[in-house]
């Protein structure tokens, strides 16, 4: 799993290319590299570790030219090092290749390779690539790769250079995805359009078992063996959000994101709540209301936070829609073969729309026949495209691995949508303007919610030091319990679980001594006093109680060892406004641990492998 992007034309590769890698760092920074193609052959420079790494490198010994392709590594097969490091060249050194993908029967094909007396210089199953192409090439740089395509399995984008062609990149693509980039001064191949905003205007996007070539002067794309495509080209600046990534005076990522959540919720509602049929609206559903009314059950499949969010829309489509709900990882869902019938909808949520898990649970979904809508950050990304519908949260680009506010503002488009559908079904007029009305308050109690953050940096300190950490919460609660434990667990490398309260009785509270704190989701509402009993349970086992709980709460104040106040909202919307303190609470634990917040060991930002 990893970011490919490639170049040629008529610019100075590098700079391109270094701009595209860290653009594409969010798919893994294990390691990356760079190769350049010329007249003298190629030439590779590969570091492990971060895109800086290989910067210095290139200070140290530098490289030149027109055309080139690099590589941001996730590792799979084989460790982080500099001799698993992309791009992968072939013995003799003529081909070089870059992959995001894996190649599945690697084994069976290193070891043919091998017998044959081909010596392996990585632990990578890309390594077979370039040996296959060079053993498949007879003067054509396409027809080698499309060969080569053949005998692998797995998934694949790919981006080749051949010393033999100098100025030509060969592309293909099966289940990872990968764009051309067409601009004024030359052609690129990318992992995802983002990655091309500083030198394309228009991009094309590769179907699955494509192959593309392109040089200085053009670019042509053909289905495996067979004939030339005509290919839709999409304006770039319409597709991607090109203004990215500063930290805007922030010192990490994922402080600028947490901040950021009340516009994002703006801008999540903007132009969706219709005051006047007291309802949500949406422009790209793509279900005619006797569609929309036949809906008698959802599947919401996603992973890692936003699963998360997921569990939360399970609460809120039940709750306000009247709607059986079931949500499931999406790398579980992919291999499931779950009784459906036709009035069952499959709604993936994802910030990325490349998760691989994701992607394929949504295909599969569609191949059987079912109607895919999906929630997405990424405009113009795999599963947005793929979708049959869709509503796009609008939250800008969220950089800090760690997702904060693509979960706040799925959450609320989840929130509209229950709205949406509840008032075909059974919402009253007078409950659409109530919830309406809650919703555009919400922003607001966002914002509120973030004045917290100078308590939380107290608590931080008395508990940096902590080997493990529970968080419990109830009803739309437990998720939140859940997506904090994963927060923290993701920056700050402590042990978390997140638990239903009542739950923890059954196993976690054995954990509980004096070095385990237990974080309580604990505001007013319907399950108030059955919260407090089990932070008694903990209290009552000496465990440090830490409350996220109203202002002034003094019933909690008297039981909890250090309390959070959070601004009241309705029951249905405490999980965006509980998110905010668990957030920071992580944020200023990584900190004082010395962690990489924005970076975290072992974790991307988008996981583009099953
Ligand atoms: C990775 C990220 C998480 C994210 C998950 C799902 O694990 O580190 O922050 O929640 O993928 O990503 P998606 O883009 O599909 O929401």
């Amino acid at each position: 799993m990893c970011g490919i992007i490639a170049f040629t034309g008529s610019l100075d590769v590098i700079p391109i290319l270094l701009e595209g890698l860290r653009r594409l760092e969010y798919r893994g920074y294990d390691s990356a590299g760079i190769a350049t193609v010329d007249e003298a052959g190629i030439h590779v420079r590969r570091r492990s570790g971060r895109i800086a790494a290989l910067t210095s490198a290139l200070d140290d010994e530098p490289l030149a030219g027109n055309c080139g392709i690099s590589h941001t590594r996730w590792a799979t097969h084989g460790p982080a090092t500099e001799r698993n490091a992309h791009p992968h060249v072939d013995e003799a050194g003529d081909f070089a290749v870059v992959h995001n993908g894996v190649i599945e029967n690697y084994l069976q094909l290193r070891q043919q390779l091998e017998d044959d007396g081909i010596i392996f210089r990585s632990d990578t199953d890309t390594e077979v690539l370039p040996h296959l192409i060079a053993r498949f090439w007879s003067g054509d740089l396409v027809a080698a790769v499309t060969r080569a395509t053949e005998v692998v399995r797995g998934t694949y984008g790919l981006a080749v250079v051949s010393r033999h062609a100098p100025g030509t990149i060969v592309g293909a693509r099966l289940g990872s995805p990968l764009v051309i980039g067409i601009g004024p001064h030359g052609h690129s191949i990318a992992s995802d359009a983002g990655a091309l905003a500083n030198h394309a205007e228009k991009v094309v996007y590769l179907a699955d078992r494509q192959v593309c070539r392109i040089d200085a002067n053009g670019w042509s794309v053909s289905t495996r063996g067979a004939a030339a495509v005509d290919c839709a080209t999409h304006d770039l600046r319409q597709l991607v959000d090109v203004g990215d990534a500063d930290l805007g005076g922030f010192p990490h990522h994922m402080l600028k994101e947490i901040y950021e959540q009340p516009e994002a919720l703006t801008n999540a509602m903007r132009g969706r709540l219709d005051d006047a049929d007291a309802t949500a609206r949406f422009g790209g559903l793509n279900l005619d209301p006797r569609q929309l009314r036949g809906v008698e059950r959802i599947i919401m499949t996603a992973c890692g936070t936003s699963y998360h969010a997921g569990l939360v829309g399970e609460y809120l489509f039940e709750e306000l829609a009247r709607i059986p709900v079931e949500v499931e990882y999406a790398s579980e869902l992919r291999y499931r073969n779950p009784p459906v019938d036709r009035n069952t909808i499959t709604l993936a949520i994802t910030q990325s729309g490349e998760t691989a898990d994701t992607l394929a649970a949504l295909r599969e979904s569609k191949r059987m026949g079912h109607t895919t809508l999906a929630i997405c950050n990424a405009v113009g990304s795999s599963i947005a495209r793929e979708a049959d519908g869709g509503v796009y949260l609008h939250a800008g680009t969220e950089v800090g691995v760690a997702s904060t506010k693509a979960f706040t503002s799925q959450v609320c488009v989840l929130a509209m949508l229950a709205i949406y559908f509840g008032r075909t079904r059974h919402l009253s007029v007078s409950q659409g303007e109530r919830l309406i009305a809650e919703l555009r308050a919400l922003p607001d109690a966002v914002h509120a919610a973030l004045r917290c953050h100078e308590v939380v940096k107290q608590v931080a300190q008395r508990y940096s030091h902590v080997r493990n950490v529970l968080y419990l919460g109830r009803q739309f609660l437990y998720p939140v319990a859940l997506e904090g434990a994963l927060k923290l667990k993701e920056i700050s490398y402590i042990h978390a679980e997140g638990y239903p309260a009542a739950e923890m009785k059954h196993g976690p509270i054995a954990l509980v001594d004096e070095e385990t704190p237990s974080v309580f989701l604990v505001p007013r509402g319907q399950v108030f006093d059955k919260v407090m009993s089990n932070m008694q349970e903990i209290k009552a086992r000496r465990g440090p109680v830490i409350a996220i709980a109203s202002p002034d709460d003094r019933e909690v104040a008297k039981v909890a060892d250090d309390v959070i106040p959070i601004p009241d909202v309705p029951e249905w919307l405490q999980p965006i406004v509980a998110a905010i303190p668990l957030q920071l609470l992580a944020y200023e634990i990584s900190l004082l641990r010395g962690c990489d917040v924005d970076k975290p060991r072992n974790l991307a930002k988008s996981v583009t492998v099953e």
